[in-house]
């Protein structure tokens, strides 16, 4: 039941080799899927040729530009999608993003900018991608987005993104239940912290990890490999009764109070 032979799936959100997509669409791959690969173009190719090397072994049958703060890259991933496979069974929302300076310090700072900029990129992207995507999953899917503690509780630095998680955990539930008569699922990971290049933006995100080492039931935090296992089991059929959840993959960490 969590063979993926024969399903298309279509990750967003691979920077480098420390990338939690990278981690999911590698235990995507193994368990069968077809992987689709979207990235975050720059204007000297930079990631375009970082993400190809990266993710040739995975043989990805398609790899497209898409900001999500772009509309026409959004649709024409889409377009790229229906024309190339048809059928969408299984999206991967795996991206954030809030300017270094609201991510430190005093979270009434942040200016309106940085506000819009961080919901928008972090959260409005899973409303819009699952807008495109639902018309593609003709025989049902799963979208799957990456969360984080900070959105249910005050994590310091962490700032404006746990407005922005707040709001994208919302998102799943709305979605869910719109998109459940369809037999699409949606569902968050809640993943503990790990060393990425988001997730270095975060002020004292070292503190963070060596905090969940001395306090989480596992007394360790997760791998990329773990989150990807999680998520590969929500794209499955093995998860075919589960939807609008948030599944924590961190060493248990959200149980403690002290
Ligand atoms: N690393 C952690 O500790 C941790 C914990 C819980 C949740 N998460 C979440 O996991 C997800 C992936 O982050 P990561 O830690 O793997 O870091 P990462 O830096 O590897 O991934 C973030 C991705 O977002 C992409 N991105 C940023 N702006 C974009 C835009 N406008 N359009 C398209 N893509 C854009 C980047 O290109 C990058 O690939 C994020 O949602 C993050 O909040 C991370």
């Amino acid at each position: 039941m969590l063979d993926l032979t024969g399903k298309n799936a279509l990750v967003t959100g691979i920077a480098n080799n420390r990338s939690i997509a990278w981690g999911i669409s590698q235990q995507l791959s193994k368990a069968g899927a077809n992987i689709g690969v979207t990235y975050l173009p720059d204007e000297k190719g930079r990631m375009e040729k970082k993400v190809r090397d990266l993710t040739e072994p995975l043989n990805p049958s398609l790899f497209l530009p898409c900001n999500v703060q772009n509309d026409d890259q959004v649709t024409a991933t889409f377009d790229a999608v229906k024309e190339s496979w048809g059928r969408l069974d299984i999206l991967i929302h795996c991206l954030a993003f809030a300017n270094r300076d609201d991510l430190t310090g005093d979270f009434s700072d942040t200016s309106r900018q940085g506000f819009q900029t961080a919901l928008e990129i972090s959260a409005y992207s899973l409303v819009k991608l699952a807008q495109q995507a639902k018309a593609l999953m003709t025989e049902g899917g799963s979208i799957v987005t990456l969360t984080y503690l900070g959105g249910v509780r005050v994590v310091p630095n962490y700032n404006v993104m746990g407005i922005a998680k707040a709001a994208l955990e919302m998102n799943v539930r709305y979605l869910a239940a719109e998109l459940g008569p369809g037999n699409i699922r949606v569902n968050g990971i809640s993943a503990g912290p790990i060393r990425t290049l988001a997730s270095s933006a975060v002020g004292g995100i070292l503190d963070m990890i060596h905090h969940v080492e001395e306090v989480a039931p596992l007394r360790r935090t997760v791998t990329q490999a773990e989150v990807g296992n999680a998520a590969t089991f929500l794209c499955s059929d093995l998860a075919s009764g589960v939807t609008g959840q948030i599944l924590y993959v961190d060493s248990g960490y959200e149980i403690m109070g002290m």
